[in-house]
């Protein structure tokens, strides 16, 4: 994953790779296992998973995308100074529910969308009903996951808390219903408002990882605390930069459209504050965030490149 241009902060090296390496080889790790999870294209009556869903399953969690909920996880647990192999499978299991988000953020009924990660989204390449089926069985087999391959398995169980609690009817579910009604309607809502969509819609998802790899690592309370908080704010902090990329990023780069939110009547940041106002508060959230990590010390330093790093991201 390049992260675009780099702030010479965000540049810090992890051991002796830097972010960019990292950030290749972690998603190398976590693409090479996303496949082994997903059901096998088989073809004919004895299939075990229909070869429609399963094509449909692998053409969306294999297609590209950032890999950013699963890297959190993986420098999440070795900033508590765990093996970061031991925190692939929930790494997966955030991508699979990420990627079923993105499958029904783009349907016809939600977003509209017809291009993602470069491609056409998922029920234009299959079909609506294909592309719901799929987003379900993403949505299952992340949990199936987690529980038969995290260890130890209270770990486990901790992780299918955090990941139901984030993706859920509190959390992400709540955000894009939350964000769909903020659409239709002809208030004007105010920025708390617009910060509690954001927070659920895609904070949730992305303040999971944190946790989950606190809980896999078995972090103290100031050390888990403070991945948290990191977390929450880098959350808003991303959402704010995809607001404003659909405003002013290059469709080619980020392989979706851009100007959707307009046209769609979406309430978003630039919209309440301007470019220059979310910028400036994108920039506060990711400040907030490094300044988050101060227990963890030099383990925590591909965090804080990676916070700053997103501020510059163009994709
Ligand atoms: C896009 O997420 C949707 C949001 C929650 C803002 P990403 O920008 O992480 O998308 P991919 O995974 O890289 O495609
Ligand atoms: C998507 O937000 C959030 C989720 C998928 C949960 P957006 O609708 O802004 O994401 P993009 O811009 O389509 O990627
Ligand atoms: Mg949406
Ligand atoms: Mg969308
Ligand atoms: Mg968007």
């Amino acid at each position: 994953m390049t992260t675009g241009t780099m702030t010479s902060s965000a540049t810090r090296v992890i051991g002796s790779w830097g972010l960019d390496e990292y950030l290749d080889r972690a998603r190398r790790v976590v693409e090479e296992a996303l496949a082994a999870f997903l059901p096998n294209v088989e073809e004919g009556p004895e299939a075990v998973c229909p070869s429609r869903l399963a094509r449909a399953m692998r053409y969306s969690l294999l297609g590209g995308g950032k890999r950013l909920r699963p890297v959190l996880c993986l420098m999440a647990a070795e900033a508590c100074g765990a093996d970061p192999s031991a925190a692939i499978p929930a790494a997966c299991a955030l991508e699979m529910i990420h990627t079923y988000s993105l499958i029904h953020d783009d349907l016809p009924a939600m977003d509209d969308d017809d291009l993602r990660r470069g491609r056409p989204t998922c029920h234009k390449a299959f079909d609506e009903a294909t592309a719901i089926l799929a987003g379900d069985g993403l949505l299952t087999l992340a949990f199936e996951v987690i529980a038969r391959e995290v260890q130890p398995p209270l770990a486990a169980l901790r992780c299918v808390r955090i990941l139901a609690e984030a993706a859920g009817p509190l959390g992400m579910v709540a955000g894009q219903m939350a964000d769909l009604e903020a659409e239709g309607s002809t208030e004007d809502g105010t920025l708390a408002e617009l910060e509690a969509i954001h927070r659920r819609k895609t904070g949730a998802l992305l303040r999971a990882p944190l946790q989950m790899g606190a809980a896999i690592a078995g972090a103290d309370d100031d050390r888990a605390e403070a991945l948290d908080h990191y977390g929450k704010a880098v959350g808003l902090a991303f959402q704010i930069v995809d607001d404003l990329l659909d405003v002013q990023g290059d469709e080619a780069k980020l392989g979706k459209r851009v100007g959707k939110d307009s046209e769609l009547g979406k309430w978003t940041y630039p919209r309440f504050l301007g470019v220059d106002g979310s910028r400036r508060r994108a920039r506060q959230l990711a400040e907030e965030a490094v300044g988050a990590l101060a227990p963890l010390g030099d383990r925590a330093d591909g965090l804080r490149g990676l916070a700053l790093a997103l501020l510059e991201r163009d994709r």
